[in-house]
């Protein structure tokens, strides 16, 4: 029986990381789609967005989503921060059989220190300067997603919480 773990949520939250553990912690094949687009499109997603825009990313990200929701085997699949929010991507999530969504939650204090250092690798924002805008621009852009984020079947709060906690709560989902 195939089974597929999705990771959501927004930048910084761990998707990768955790889906990486969660895969191992299973035997799984652990996919993450923000790799997977890289490898077929044969550009960095900064590069992506850059030369031929936001839209344009938003498409093959649909395009390669549906690619991999449809593979028959079991996998930890870790999406974009964006991914659930766009065209109907949240809905082929949820209908995807055998599968599992889990949205990492994290408060804006939290993604807002652990994305300031690492901000220069992520296109959306990258050009913000002071922690305070960057805290704003979180604050806002997180509220306009969370009613995306906050359908997936399980919600796990990641503050304070180590990756093997965060493996272990997501393995006693099941
Ligand atoms: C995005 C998040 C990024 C990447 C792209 C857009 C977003 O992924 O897909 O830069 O819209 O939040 P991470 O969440 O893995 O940084």
């Amino acid at each position: 029986m195939a089974l597929k773990f999705i990771l959501l949520g927004y930048m910084g939250c761990g998707k990768s990381t955790v889906g990486q553990a969660l895969a191992k912690s299973l035997q799984l094949d652990h996919m993450d789609l923000d790799y997977y687009i890289e490898q077929q499109e044969r550009a960095s997603i900064t590069q992506l967005i850059a030369e031929k825009g936001i839209i344009y990313f938003r498409k093959v990200e649909k395009k390669h989503l549906e690619t991999l929701l449809k593979l028959p085997n079991s996998y930890v699949l870790s999406l974009g921060g964006g991914t659930p929010c766009y065209y109907n991507n949240m809905d082929a999530i949820l209908k995807t059989a055998q599968s599992r969504s889990i949205y990492l939650r994290a408060n804006v204090p939290f993604l807002t220190e652990r994305l300031y250092t690492k901000k220069s690798k992520r296109p959306l924002i990258a050009a913000i300067e002071s922690k305070e805008e960057l805290a704003e621009f979180i604050g806002k852009h997180l509220l306009e997603r969370s009613s995306f984020y906050d359908q997936a079947d399980a919600v796990i709060d990641i503050q304070g919480k180590t990756v093997a906690q965060l493996v272990k709560e997501i393995n006693e989902l099941r």
